[in-house]
């Protein structure tokens, strides 16, 4: 089927292509790239379930080789589009692959992921498949999403994830002991913003703080700044 495709430049030089009439991204992927640059510069990052590729082109704006990995082929055409028409220091790379099956025999100092919301059948689903599979579970579940987390994590890296804060249980029983949940953010009453790594890091604890304010516009502006240069 032939989609049409709307553009969008988030940042100069990233031009976004995702469904006119579809899942679309949200602020969470400003929240998640900035946090991971707060965190240091890495050299290297992978989003899994990147959807419209938002992330991986957010971090290779700032000079970071950055993969990202859909189980939706339908998503190929708009990342053609977008690596086409955008200009990044960093490279690229989005390939359609389930995380189950994600075995890229490398690893990486960040990874952010932004998986499907909800277990299949907890809700009203959307008929829209690109929507239904951005909200619930029909390709894999959290687990199989921490587990290829954990597979391509570097030693002492940092995986960021964008979850419900109903979930935050379930992340952390699927976690084997060597990673634990460092800490990170409750946003809004809905959602979690957690950190996970074989570390203790600096951030301890949750801290809870509204979705519109100093913290989320500081990620904003992180994400959305282009170093100089
Ligand atoms: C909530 S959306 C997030 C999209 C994008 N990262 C963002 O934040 O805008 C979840 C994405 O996970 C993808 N997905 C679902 N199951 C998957 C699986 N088993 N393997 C890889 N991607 C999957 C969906 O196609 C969807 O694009």
């Amino acid at each position: 089927m032939s989609e049409a495709w709307s553009a969008s430049e988030p940042v100069p030089g990233v031009v976004i292509h995702q469904p006119a009439d579809g899942f679309r991204y949200s602020a969470e992927v400003f929240w998640l790239v900035g946090l991971v640059l707060e965190g240091g510069m890495p050299s290297s990052a992978l989003d899994l379930g990147t959807g419209s590729g938002v992330m991986p082109m957010l971090l290779a704006a700032h000079g970071v080789d950055a993969v990202g990995v859909d189980v939706q082929a339908r998503w190929k055409e708009a990342w053609e589009r977008t690596l086409q028409r955008s200009r990044v220091p960093g490279h690229v790379e989005l390939r359609v692959e389930a995380v189950q099956d994600l075995f890229l025999g490398r690893v990486f100092d960040a990874i952010v992921c932004n998986p499907p919301f909800f277990a299949p059948g907890s809700g009203p689903e959307p008929a829209d498949p690109f929507k239904a599979a951005a909200r619930f579970e029909h390709h894999g579940g959290l687990r199989d999403f921490v587990q290829a987390g954990l597979r391509h994590l570097a030693p002492g890296g940092r995986l960021w994830w964008a979850i419900p804060t109903s979930r935050e249980g379930e992340l952390l029983a699927f976690l084997p002991a060597s990673h634990r949940v460092c800490g990170g953010y409750r946003v809004g009453r809905r959602r979690s913003l957690v950190l996970v790594s074989d570390r203790p890091q600096q951030v301890e604890g949750f801290t809870s703080i509204p979705g519109r304010g100093e913290v989320v516009d500081r990620w904003y502006d992180l994400a959305r700044k282009r170093p100089a240069g």
